[in-house]
C-alpha cells in the first residue's frame, strides 16, 4: 500500500490505517479477543502499517492491539490516546500532566511495547492550558516514551499554541463525504502548519458503506443509538446519499466504502483515514479503497452530487458537541 507522510518530524504510515475502537468497543458487544487479535494481523498482512486506539476504548482494546502487533511491532505505528479522567469519556476531560504521565505508563504496558509511536490528546481540555499538554508530551518524546505527538478535535487556536511548544505531527478528527467541517478553518491551517491529518469515522460510522438503512437495529449499548445522524427518521432521509454514492462506484468498478475513502485520499497527500471494521471481507473491500485514484474531475463530479442534497441530524448530540473545537 502507499505510504504517506504525515507532519514534518519523519512518520511515515500506510495510506489507511486500521480504526481498532470498534473491535472491542462502542459499537455493541465485544469481539472476542483472537477474533479480533486475527484482524488487525490481517489488515498488517495486507499492507496496513498504522493502528489507532486509545485509553478511552477500555483495557482489552490497548491489550488486544498490543498482542496482535507484537510480533511485528518495529513494522507499524501505533496511536493512542489520553486525556479522560479515569480512562471514560464519559467522565470529561484530564489532562493534568500528571494524568498524561501515568496514562503513558499505562498505555506502554497494555500495548506491550516501550515507545507510543503516536500520542494524541484525545479532547482539549478546558482546564488545562494546552502548552502544559504539549510540554508534557514533550517530555515524553525527550524520555523515549513517545516518538510524536497529535491532538483530536481541537480547534485551530489550541493547535497552533501547541505547535509551537511541540510540533504537532497529526490531528486526528472525524472527516468524511458527510462530515466536512474540518474544511473551513482545519485543513487550511494544518496545510500551513505541515501537519498531517488522520479522519476518523471516514465510512460515517458505517453509513456511507451502504450496510446501515432505516430498518437497521442496532444493539442497546451501540453508541449510534446516542447519536441525531442515526435516528430512525434521519437514515431514512439520508438514504439519497447512499443512492448517489453507488451510483458513483458502480462507475468506477467500486463499491460505496472504497469511494468515501478513496475521495478522502484525494483531498491531500498528507491525510490517512482509519476505517473500522470487524470483519474480514470488509477489511479487504475497504483496503482497496486505497487503489481508488479519484481524479480532480472525479472529486467534483462526487462534491456536486452530494452538494444536491441536505444531510440530516447532527453527528454529536449536544454534551458532545461541547467537547469539540476547542
Ligand atoms: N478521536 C476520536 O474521537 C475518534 C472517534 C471515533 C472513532 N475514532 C477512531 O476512528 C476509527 C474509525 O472510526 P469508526 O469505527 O467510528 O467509523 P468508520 O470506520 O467510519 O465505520 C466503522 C463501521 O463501519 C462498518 N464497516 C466498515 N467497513 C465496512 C464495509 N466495507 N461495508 C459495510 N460496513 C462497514 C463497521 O461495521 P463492521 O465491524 O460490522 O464491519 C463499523 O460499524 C475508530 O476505530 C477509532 O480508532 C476516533
Amino acid at each position: 500500500m502507499e505510504k504517506r507522510r504525515l507532519g514534518t518530524q519523519g512518520l511515515e504510515v500506510s495510506a489507511l490505517g486500521l480504526g481498532c475502537m470498534g473491535l472491542s468497543f462502542a459499537y455493541g458487544t465485544a469481539m472476542d479477543k483472537q477474533q479480533a487479535i486475527k484482524i488487525v494481523r490481517e489488515a498488517y498482512e495486507q499492507g496496513i502499517t498504522f493502528f489507532d486506539t486509545a485509553e478511552a476504548y477500555g483495557i482489552a482494546n490497548e491489550e488486544l492491539v498490543g498482542e496482535a502487533l507484537s510480533p511485528f511491532r518495529k513494522e507499524v505505528t501505533i496511536a493512542t490516546k489520553f486525556g479522560f479522567k479515569d480512562g471514560n469519556a464519559l467522565n470529561g476531560q484530564d489532562s493534568r500532566p500528571e494524568n498524561i504521565r501515568a496514562v503513558a505508563e499505562e498505555s506502554l504496558r497494555r500495548l506491550k511495547t516501550d515507545v507510543i509511536d503516536l500520542f494524541y490528546q484525545h479532547r482539549v481540555d478546558p482546564n488545562i492550558p494546552i502548552e502544559d499538554v504539549a510540554g508534557t508530551v514533550k517530555d515524553l518524546i525527550q524520555e523515549g516514551k513517545v516518538k510524536y505527538f497529535g491532538l483530536s478535535e481541537a480547534g485551530v487556536e489550541s493547535i497552533r499554541k501547541a505547535h509551537l511548544v511541540q510540533p504537532v505531527t497529526a490531528l486526528q478528527s472525524e472527516y468524511s463525504i458527510w462530515w466536512r467541517e474540518p474544511e473551513l478553518e482545519i485543513l487550511p491551517a494544518l496545510e500551513e502548519l505541515g501537519i498531517g491529518f488522520v479522519p476518523f469515522s471516514p465510512l460515517g460510522r458505517g453509513f456511507l458503506t451502504g450496510a446501515i438503512t432505516e430498518n437497521t437495529s442496532f444493539e442497546s449499548t451501540d453508541f449510534r443509538n446516542n447519536l441525531p445522524r442515526f435516528s430512525e427518521d434521519n437514515r431514512k432521509a439520508n438514504q439519497k446519499l447512499i443512492d448517489l454514492l453507488s451510483v458513483i462506484a458502480s462507475q468506477k468498478n467500486a463499491t460505496p466504502a472504497q469511494i468515501a475513502l478513496g475521495w478522502l485520499l484525494a483531498q491531500k497527500p498528507w491525510i490517512a483515514p482509519i476505517p473500522g471494521t470487524t470483519k474480514s471481507h470488509r477489511l479487504t473491500e475497504n483496503i482497496g479503497g486505497a487503489s481508488i485514484h479519484l481524479s480532480a474531475d472525479d472529486v467534483r463530479k462526487i462534491d456536486d452530487a452530494f452538494s444536491q442534497t441536505t444531510i440530516q441530524g447532527d453527528r454529536y448530540p449536544a454534551h458532545l458537541q461541547k467537547a469539540v473545537g476547542k
